[in-house]
């Protein structure tokens, strides 16, 4: 199936610091943008990309895409606004739909085929990862409730979707809704979602301190 690929890349990396938006900067060299887009461009079963940027950054963008062919659109507030505007730029002729963070540029071509796979027999595909510590609830200090982890898991991108089931799920949201991923989006419309063993080292740049991990990922030659 035409299979089409958005990246979200209209944040601002408030919590990761840094002085510029964490999707553009370097790593081992080379941007966070160009290293997620680079496995996407070069999967052979993704046939086009979008990358929803802040228009701000437009330069930034230019420069860590280089020669990557890209559709570039301008994003919104919240991730779920910066996906609706990907949405809207995909090509006619996109079946599947792969939407996935900047921020994540450790994916593998494995990972992407575990979530196309899925998408023959389910709507949606969500990659996801067991939890190991234990969970708690509390405020103020105070540790209240343990959490029962069954049953819980922890979720990645890229997501995969049918495109027709996704953008009926994203007419019926209202405009202002934000959700924390699409699989949301598309849980709220009633979608089934299949979950994908998600992977480790996939994980996203959020805090200052990924970035000094994926360092050592890069300088230990694991990818
Ligand atoms: N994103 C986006 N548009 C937004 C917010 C987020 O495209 N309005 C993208 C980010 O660029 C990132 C992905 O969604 O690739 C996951 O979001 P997150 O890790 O929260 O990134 P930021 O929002 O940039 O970071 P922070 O929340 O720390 O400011
Ligand atoms: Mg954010």
């Amino acid at each position: 199936p035409r299979t089409a690929a958005i990246i979200v890349a209209a944040g601002r990396g408030e919590r990761a610091g840094g002085g510029i938006p964490k999707q553009y900067r370097m790593l081992g060299g080379v941007a966070v943008l160009r290293r997620t887009a680079e496995v996407l461009d070069r999967h052979p079963g993704v046939d086009s990309l979008v990358v929803v940027i802040n228009p701000d950054d437009a330069r930034l963008a230019h420069e860590a895409l280089g020669d990557i062919e890209a559709v570039l659109v301008p994003g919104g507030a919240t991730r779920t606004a910066s996906v609706r505007a990907g949405l809207a730029a995909l090509p006619g002729n996109a079946e599947l739909v792969l939407i996935h963070d900047a921020a994540r540029p450790f994916v593998s071509a494995a990972l992407i085929d575990r979530v196309i796979d899925a998408l023959a027999r389910c709507e949606s595909a969500l990659p996801v990862l067991p939890v190991s510590d234990a969970l708690w609830r509390g405020s103020e200090g105070l540790a209240e409730t343990a959490i029962d982890r069954s049953g819980l898991f922890r979720a990645q991108t890229p997501q995969g979707f049918r495109l027709d089931a996704l953008l009926a799920a994203y007419d019926r949201l209202p405009d202002d809704t934000a959700m924390a991923d699409d699989a949301e989006v598309a849980r709220a419309a009633g979608l089934s979602v299949a979950t994908v063993a998600g992977a480790e080292e996939n994980f996203k740049l959020t805090l200052a301190s990924d970035f000094e991990r994926a360092e050592q990922i890069l300088t230990s030659g694991d990818c």
